[in-house]
């Protein structure tokens, strides 16, 4: 097949480890046949620099022309004065909005060798292997917000398309996993919240083969912790979302392993570690390259078709782990490179 990838490396650690999953893609394609066309573009505070603008229109066409689009991570101490006019999260934000990636997937797996990084205790964590869906666009962070002297507000606002087309993006991958959709709201209290559960329901109903539950949002913070090996997938809107994946990402021990898609109605979709810049470790080689290289993998299987190299890709990194080469935010003493050529290795034993 043929694809057209725009990469956007973006600040710190970003080019380190969009490099890495860039070579894990040419040796797919390589392998497969296929021709996979590669364009770099700036986001982020290096866009700031260059053109004074973190999302340059040059970089949201190509985007938005693209079959997918790879992203780093943006930001650092550079550009972080918060009195700056533009500084690189918008870039992002508006990234996203413009690209209409509405359901944001972040799986989260604890690798039986990396029991011991978690905070959780070993027993809890055999099985985990969860699936976020948290809605993107809209809720809070997107709703009107007004300010006086002593008062804010902060809109949240939610349509039935909305919520439907997220749960039904959630439902939809839950057919190909364990069946089981957890719907997470506060509908005791708010009204957006009672009409997301009547949306869910209704949702459900297309659905027979999966199960739908629902937990309030309070109860599933603490349901995380103590039985996170209960749950398949979990919906959930903007706010909730935001708050209950990095609660999910620290029950895995480091960062560096995770990686997201961003998807909206088309197939193209927007593919992230969820990593920061890491500027404390930017430039030395030592970055994680494993949630980039996951992202990627997660590009094959939803936005290029290719379920049985994204099978291989996640392979070939849980071989990469059991045979102990590992970065230092996990121990281990590897670099960036090393840890990807081990996956190379890997993918071409499992060729
Ligand atoms: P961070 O995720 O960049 O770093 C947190 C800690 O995890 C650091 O100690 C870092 O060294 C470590 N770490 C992160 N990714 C790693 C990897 N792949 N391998 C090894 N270690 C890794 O979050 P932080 O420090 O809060 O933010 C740094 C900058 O990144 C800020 O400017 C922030 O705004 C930005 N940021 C950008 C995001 C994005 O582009 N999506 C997301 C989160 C933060
Ligand atoms: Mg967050």
């Amino acid at each position: 097949m043929k694809a057209r990838i725009a990469i956007l490396p973006g600040d710190g650690i970003g080019p380190e480890v969009t490099a890495a999953a860039v070579s894990v893609l040419r040796d797919v394609a390589a392998r497969g046949g296929h021709e996979f066309s590669f364009s770099e573009h700036l986001i982020g505070g290096c866009a700031i620099d260059a053109q004074g603008d973190p999302l340059p229109a040059e970089t949201l066409i190509v985007a938005k022309q693209a079959d997918a689009v790879l992203l780093g991570a943006v930001g650092g101490p550079r550009w972080s004065d918060p009195k700056a006019k533009v500084r690189p999260e918008q870039g992002l934000l508006r990234l996203r909005a413009e690209l209409g990636v509405y359901a944001n997937l972040r799986p989260v797996r604890v690798h039986p060798r990396l029991a011991e990084l978690s905070p959780l205790k070993s027993d809890r964590l055999g099985g985990v292997d969860l699936l976020f869906v948290r809605e993107l666009t809209g809720g809070a962070y997107f709703g009107a917000k007004t300010r006086t002297a002593d008062t804010a507000t902060d809109e949240t606002r939610y349509t039935t398309p909305e919520v439907e087309r997220v749960c039904r993006r959630a439902f939809q991958l839950a057919r190909s996993r364990g069946r089981r959709v957890t719907s997470v709201d506060k509908a005791n209290v708010l009204e957006t919240s009672r009409l997301w559960r009547e949306t869910a329901q209704r949702v459900a109903h297309e659905f027979p083969d999966v199960a739908l539950e629902h937990q309030l949002v309070d109860s599933m913070a603490m349901l995380l912790l103590t039985r996170p090996a209960a749950y398949d997938v979990i919906v959930t809107e903007n706010l909730f979302g935001d708050i209950l994946t990095d609660e999910a990402a620290a029950l895995v021990g480091s960062l560096g392993l995770l990686p997201s898609a961003s998807l909206g109605d088309g197939t193209s979709g927007l593919y992230e570690p969820i990593h920061g810049s890491a500027p404390d470790i930017a430039g030395r080689g030592v970055a994680n390259p494993i949630g980039a290289i996951l992202s990627v993998a997660m590009m094959l299987r939803y936005s290029l078709d290719l379920p049985e190299e994204a099978g291989r890709v996640e392979a070939a990194v849980d071989r990469v782990i059991d045979a102990g080469v590992l970065t230092r935010d996990l121990g281990g003493e590897a670099g960036t490179r090393e840890v990807t050529a081990a996956v190379l290795a890997q993918l071409a034993a499992l060729a």
